[in-house]
């Protein structure tokens, strides 16, 4: 798709969950060289400040980071308060953990924290951005995810939990 299609279509802003590193900052750097300005949430504010400084750098789009941990249930506040005034035309979310190792080792706050990052985060945030791009009419969303966690895996229990 030609770049300005792209923009009319999922642009001006894309929000991306975890997108200071990785799949995440791979994600960062596409958008960016289709024109996209970006909000990169994740929680260690050097690596974004980083990447923001060398996105804008490179790409000449702005970049808003948001420090904040995606497990934490009050993040859609700060979200929504740093993003009050432009328009996400894409949600990427691609935070996750996958601890490894048997089930019952881990203590229950640890399982409650890979629901919270894995799957209360993205519904989260489908349901904020998602109810905008359908008042809006375009829009996109991507969910990351893993080829893991469609098969059973030794040790790999938490992948059903995304
Ligand atoms: N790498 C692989 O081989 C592979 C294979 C299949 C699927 N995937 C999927 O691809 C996605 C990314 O994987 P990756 O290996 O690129 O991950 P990664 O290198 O660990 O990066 C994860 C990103 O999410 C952020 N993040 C993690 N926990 C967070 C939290 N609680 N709050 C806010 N931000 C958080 C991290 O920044 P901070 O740590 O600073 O918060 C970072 O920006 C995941 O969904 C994973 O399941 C990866």
């Amino acid at each position: 798709m030609k770049k300005e299609r792209f923009k009319q279509k999922y642009g001006p802003w894309a929000l991306i969950a975890g997108g200071s590193q990785g799949i995440g900052e791979a994600f960062t750097r596409v958008l960016a060289d289709k024109g996209i300005n970006l909000v990169l949430v994740a929680r260690r504010k050097p690596l974004l400040e980083k990447l923001s400084r060398d996105i804008e750098k490179t790409h000449g789009v702005h970049v808003r980071i948001i420090s904040a941990d995606l497990a934490d249930s009050e993040v859609i506040k700060i979200i929504k308060e740093h993003t009050k005034d432009i328009e996400i035309g894409t949600l990427v979310y691609n935070a996750a953990i996958i601890p490894i190792g048997p089930f019952l080792d881990f203590d229950l706050e640890e399982h409650f924290n890979v629901i919270n990052i894995n799957c209360r985060g993205p519904v989260t945030l489908v349901d904020y951005f998602g109810k905008l791009m359908k008042k809006r009419e375009r829009g996109g969303i991507i969910l990351v995810s893993s080829m893991a966690g469609f098969q059973g895996n030794p040790l790999t229990v938490h992948n059903c939990l995304w």
